[in-house]
């Protein structure tokens, strides 16, 4: 079980009266002092200063939920425009826009609205629409600050271009947008992506039709996530059965929370990345990283340091390169198998979703660019197949690996490892290549011989 964090808490939040109301309407606006409270008191909304700052903010919080007397901000609308003092006000315009202290802080509804009104749901989204019309204009929902809530899209309208993601808080006392941001990447294959500007830090690894293949922790039904990927749409959601939230600290975690009633906690389900192996790209291309070994990372089987002298010295960022170049002209290349404990990077990897293992490999022997290709079962119907045509990265052994992965090698690489074959993780490929090159000669043996055999014993059964 992990340990019990309450994550990201403020005190000092100014609790003086609540108008008894989760609605904003037009000439009625929200004073510092003042907070909405959702229909069944699960949110407010109001105005707070985190930490020791002095600075005011309009956020939403968890109205109940205050483990320790602590306060957990889930939304902040002016994150990069605090105000000072506590004369604040929240107004609603009459066309349907938000102001706060009459300057406008919010992207503007679409549309002009003619009678509007703004609401806390007890979600904690915090939407606008018309009164008279249940369809929201804007939500909050669609601005995410540094927490993903149930009910939230973390990912892409692909019909709007609106891309909804985290960024994490600059300091426990400063909400303004610091460096860490997780979001949707829609290269090559979807995964979240972990950047610290423009740095990968982590990566989520793609859905494999149950979780994200990085992400493999086992976890009770009611805290499955859902991934969503079609050609409006791709996205992660929360599960709405439990009270959960996933949040991007100040320090570069990936962090998901989970209410415990029975200890009025919240307690920090997962957080990544969790060890360095688990860091973009550790070991560089070609490179494995071990956690359970020292040095951590090591050259993939029939490669070598690119570098020697930076490998030696601990830095194995410049990855690794081929012993032996590869022939595919002459169809003499093949493929060693790994298993790893998830998909190497996939932003450049290219998905089938129909084709099953054997087509894939036939694929990708014919294909000179091809450098590994592997099962996936992205769309959760059994078929897909994953194809590189770049240098592998991010290749992580561990010891529930269990992602097969065939990679291209020179036939001479591939000789030698079978003849030196020690390793645990290499003996399971040995075998398969002795096997396949056995059946390889048996088969055609048996063929001519029982063909000989049928066309002298049974002539007249032969179709020619
Ligand atoms: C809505 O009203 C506000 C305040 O009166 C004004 O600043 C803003 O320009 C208006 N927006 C539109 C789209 O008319
Ligand atoms: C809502 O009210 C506006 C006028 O304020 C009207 O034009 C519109 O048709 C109404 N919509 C519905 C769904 O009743
Ligand atoms: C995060 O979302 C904002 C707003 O949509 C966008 O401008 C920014 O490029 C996004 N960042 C990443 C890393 O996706
Ligand atoms: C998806 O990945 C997780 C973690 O690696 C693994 O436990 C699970 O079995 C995988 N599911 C499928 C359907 O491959
Ligand atoms: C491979 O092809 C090259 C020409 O591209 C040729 O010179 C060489 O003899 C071939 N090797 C084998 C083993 O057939
Ligand atoms: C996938 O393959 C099956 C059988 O091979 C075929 O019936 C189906 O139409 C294919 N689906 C797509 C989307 O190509
Ligand atoms: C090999 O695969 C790459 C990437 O999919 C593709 O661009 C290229 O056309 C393929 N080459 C052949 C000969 O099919
Ligand atoms: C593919 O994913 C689906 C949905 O998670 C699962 O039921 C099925 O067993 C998986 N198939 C394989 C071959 O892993």
């Amino acid at each position: 079980m992990a340990q019990l964090v309450t994550g990201l808490v403020f005190l000092s939040v100014i609790f003086r009266y609540s108008i008894a109301a989760n609605t904003l309407n037009p000439n009625q606006p929200l004073h510092d002092g003042q907070t909405l409270v959702s229909a069944k008191e699960t949110f407010a909304l109001g105005f707070f200063s985190p930490g020791g700052s002095k600075n005011r903010y309009v956020g939403i919080w968890y109205n109940k939920l205050r483990p320790a007397g602590q306060t957990t901000i889930v939304w902040v609308a002016n994150r990069r425009s605090p105000l000072l003092g506590t004369k604040g006000s929240l107004e609603l315009n009459g066309n349907g826009s938000l102001t706060i202290n009459s300057m406008i802080f919010l992207p503007m509804p679409s549309v002009t609205l003619d009678n509007p009104v703004a609401q806390l749901l007890d979600d904690g989204n915090f939407v606008i629409r018309e009164a008279n019309n249940s369809e929201f204009t804007w939500q909050s929902f669609d601005y995410p600050t540094d927490t993903l809530l149930s009910g939230m899209k973390l990912g892409w309208d692909l019909r709007t271009g609106l891309n909804s993601n985290l960024t994490a808080w600059r300091s426990y006392n400063d909400p303004s947008p610091g460096s860490y941001i997780v979001s949707m990447d829609l290269e090559g294959i979807p995964q979240l992506i972990l950047w610290s500007g423009s740095a990968k830090m982590w990566r989520s690894g793609p859905w494999n039709g149950t979780t994200f293949s990085n992400v493999g922790e086992n976890r009770p039904d009611d805290l499955r996530s859902h991934f969503v990927s079609n050609k409006d749409e791709v996205y992660l959601t929360l599960s709405t059965k439990a009270l959960t939230r996933l949040v991007v600290d100040k320090s570069g975690m990936v962090r998901q929370f989970m209410w415990m009633e029975s200890v009025s906690m919240w307690n920090n389900f997962f957080y990544y990345p969790k060890s360095e192996c688990e860091m973009y790209s550790k070991c560089g291309c070609y490179g494995v990283c071990d956690i359970n070994i020292w040095p951590t990372c090591s050259c993939l089987q029939g490669f070598k340091p690119k570098s020697p002298q930076e490998w030696a010295l601990r830095d194995a960022s410049s990855g690794c390169e081929r012993l032996t170049a590869l022939d595919c002209k002459n169809m003499t290349d093949g493929f060693m198998t790994i298993t790893l404990a998830a998909l190497p990077e996939t932003s450049n990897a290219i998905l089938y979703t129909n084709l099953s293992l054997n087509d894939c490999g036939a694929r990708c022997f014919k294909n000179c660019s091809c450098t590994a290709y592997a099962t996936a079962n992205i769309s959760g119907a059994g078929l897909g197949c994953v194809v590189w045509v770049t240098k592998l990265i991010d290749l992580r052994l561990s010891s529930h690996a269990t992602q097969d992965v065939f990679v291209r090698l020179a036939a001479y690489d591939l000789a030698s490892i079978s003849t030196k074959s020690s390793k645990k993780h290499q003996s399971k490929s040995v075998v398969l290549i002795i096997i396949f090159s056995m059946v390889a000669l048996i088969i055609p043996l048996i063929y001519f011989y029982s063909w000989g055999k049928k066309k002298t014993i049974h002539k007249d059964n032969q179709f020619e």
